[in-house]
Order: C-alpha cells, then structure tokens, then sequence
C-alpha cells in the first residue's frame, strides 16, 4: 500500500533521522520547508544529504496558513510529523512574540489543513519536557501538571491542547509525544551538547582555549535522537491517537556532560570551562527525568542508547570533522 508521509522541520535533526526511518519503511516522504532552503541547499539541507534524492521538499512558512494549505493539498499525507518549530529554549527569552507566534499558529494551520483537506491523516505532534517545566514531580510522565518556564514551553503546551482538542472535538488521529532532550552529531550547534562536544574538539585542534557556559547544575534526561524518532512513528501505528512521554529515565547534570566529554578527549573541563552569567535563563528547568513505561508497554519502545555512549559518539564525530582521529573512537 502506498503511504505518504509529510515532516515539517525536515531539515533539522530529527526531520532528518525521521525522513531516512521512512524512507527505508517504503514511505514516499515529502518535507516542508522554507523557501531559504531550497535557495540555499548546500547549506541548509546538509543533514539530508544522504536522502536528498529520495525525499520532495515544499517551500510553506510556519506563518502562512495559505502556504501550508497549499502544500497539504499537493501532498495529501497520510501521515503528519510537525515537527518545525522555533526549537531552542534561549532564544524564546530574546523574542517571544515569533516564538509564540510560530510554534503556536504554526501548529494550528497544520493541524486545520490536514482536517480541511486530509481528515484521516494520522498527525503527530512534537511536544517537550519543557512542558512540565518547574514540575512538582521527579520523574514526570504522561499525567505530571504542566509548569512551563519559558515562551518555548507555553508554546509547546499550545501545541499540545490545540492537538488533544483536533483529536477529541474532530476525532483526528492526533497524538502528541512529550520527548525528554535528544541528542546526536546532528545537533545544532547552540544546544548546549553540541557546544560542549564541538568546544572539545575546537580546543583539541587548537582553534580555542575555552568554553564558556551558563548554568553546569541544571539536569537533563538526554536520548539518541535515532531512537526518539522511531517512537513518533510507532505512536502513528496505534490503532488509537494518544500521548506519550519518550525519555531514558536517568538524569545527569550539564557538569557531568561536561566533565565526560573532556575526559574521553583526555582533557580536564575546569582547566578550559569558563562561567558566564550572560548565559544563564531568566528561568530555569533545574531537573527533568521522565517515565516512559506507558510508551514501553504500550509501543514496545525503549531506548538503548545510555548516556556515556551518547557523549562519546559526540565527541568522536565532532573531533572527526575537525580532523582529528584519535585511537579507537567509534565510528557510526
Ligand atoms: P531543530 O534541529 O532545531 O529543527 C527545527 C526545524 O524547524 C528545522 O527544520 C527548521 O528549519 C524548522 N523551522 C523553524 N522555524 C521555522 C519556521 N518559522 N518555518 C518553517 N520551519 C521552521 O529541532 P529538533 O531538535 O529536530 O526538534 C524537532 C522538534 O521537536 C521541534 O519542534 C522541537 O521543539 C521538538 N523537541 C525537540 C527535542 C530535542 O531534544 N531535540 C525535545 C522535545 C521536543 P530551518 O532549517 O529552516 O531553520
Ligand atoms: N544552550 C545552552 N548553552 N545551554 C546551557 C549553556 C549554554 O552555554 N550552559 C548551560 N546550559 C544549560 C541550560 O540552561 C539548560 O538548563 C541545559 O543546559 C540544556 O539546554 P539546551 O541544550 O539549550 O536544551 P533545553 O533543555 O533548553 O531544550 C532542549 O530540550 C527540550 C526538551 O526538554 C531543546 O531541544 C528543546 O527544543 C526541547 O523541547
């Protein structure tokens, strides 16, 4: 049977590993993307390279309902995965107003088109941790209250009723994942993962001296990118549209990434990590560690990737690029 699959975000990390997952399930993938990118594909459409070929890419703005109505009705997915989004937490604090006004009205457009035009659909939302922000419970699942900290999380938790009410008031097949942080070599640059592993390998080549950072005792539950992709798609499998939290259930401290990362590069951090308080949030998310035994029991997914794995695949990638080959690190 023919399937169509339509990512939005398809240029960034987890478009990326989403679209090459569907591809290789016999999909017909088409992204949405801003026109910038097609102007401009050599660099921003590097994480497809690999696919470039075998995905259709629509030019559509997360502000346009036109744009995105009319890239819905020349595609006809059968399945959905919004996940564009303006993404990085730190910057929703220096504009609110685009952040809110992309990541909430970008949603509700999608979600009017695929009823307008696709009402079978299967659509699925990318909702955060962020969500439950200033949480009263360690660990959070799908029934921990909301506290967002941030015009990213207020967005996400948008998002995340304007999905639930498509799904209850016109019976979409919508659900939404509620994923804990997700890493990879394919993270931007200003997340602080991809800082740190791309500030060791910066440091080793000697192209830096330090690494300036914000808040080491903030916590987060960090996953493979890979694996977090493979849950949005199991969750458009169920028979039935629902909600889920996708995590590793173990927290560590932005030091300890720190601290590891340097140590696999055979370097000590406090010789090179500086502190800056220009980089620390107006609020912060001190602690995320998420359950996601319903997503296990129901999907069948868990992660496989732990944390010290992840950190060193960072490192090995980030030093490779820089030209840096170092005895035994892990090629994937
Ligand atoms: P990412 O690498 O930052 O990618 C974001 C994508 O959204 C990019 O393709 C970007 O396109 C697109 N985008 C941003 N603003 C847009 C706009 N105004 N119009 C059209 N496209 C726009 O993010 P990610 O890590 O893959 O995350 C994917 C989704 O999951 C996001 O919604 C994010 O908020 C959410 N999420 C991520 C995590 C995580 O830990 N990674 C956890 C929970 C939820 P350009 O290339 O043109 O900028
Ligand atoms: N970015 C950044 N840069 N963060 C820093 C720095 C720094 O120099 N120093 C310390 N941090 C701390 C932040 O204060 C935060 O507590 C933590 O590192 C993680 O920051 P990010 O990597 O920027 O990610 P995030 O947790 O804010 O948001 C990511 O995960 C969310 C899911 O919980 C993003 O991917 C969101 O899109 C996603 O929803």
């Amino acid at each position: 049977m023919e399937r169509r699959a339509l990512i939005t975000g398809i240029t960034g990390q987890d478009g990326s590993y989403l679209a090459a997952l569907l591809i290789g399930k016999g999909y017909e993938v088409h992204g949405l993307v801003r026109r910038v990118a097609l102007e401009d594909p050599e660099h921003r459409l590097t994480r497809l390279d690999s696919i470039r070929a075998q995905v259709k890419l629509h030019a559509a703005s997360l502000e346009s309902y036109a744009s995105i109505h009319q890239a819905v009705s020349k595609v006809m997915p059968h399945e959905c995965y919004h996940l564009a989004a303006q993404s990085f937490v730190s910057y929703s604090f220096d504009d609110e107003f685009s952040t809110l006004n992309a990541n909430i009205n970008g949603t509700h457009y999608l979600l009017a088109a695929a009823k307008n035009l696709v009402p079978k659909c299967r659509f699925y939302f990318a909702g955060s941790s962020e969500m439950f922000g200033h949480a009263g419970e360690v660990p959070q699942n799908e029934n921990t209250h909301f506290h967002p900290r941030s015009t990213y999380g207020i967005s996400k938790v948008a998002g995340f009723d304007l999905t639930r009410n498509y799904r209850e008031a016109y019976k979409m097949h919508a659900s939404s994942g509620i994923l804990f942080n997700h890493e990879s070599p394919r993270r931007g640059y200003e997340f602080v993962t991809r800082k740190i592993t791309s500030g060791v390998a910066r440091i080793l080549s000697g192209r830096s001296k330090e690494l300036r950072l914000g808040n080491l005792e903030a916590k987060r539950d960090w996953g493979h990118a890979r694996e977090y992709v493979d849950a949005m798609w199991r969750m458009l499998q169920q028979d039935d549209p629902d909600d889920y939290v996708i995590a590793t259930g173990v927290t560590h401290s932005v030091r300890e990434f720190v601290e590891l990362a340097f140590a696999h590069a055979g370097l000590d951090y406090r010789q090179y990590v500086a502190g800056d308080p220009d980089l620390f949030r107006p609020a912060e998310v001190n602690i995320l560690q998420g359950d996601s035994s319903k997503a296990r029991r129901k999907l069948g997914w868990k992660h496989e990737v732990g944390f010290e794995e992840l950190v060193r695949e960072m490192v090995d990638a980030d030093c490779r690029a820089a030209g840096i080959e170092r005895k035994g690190s892990a090629a994937r």
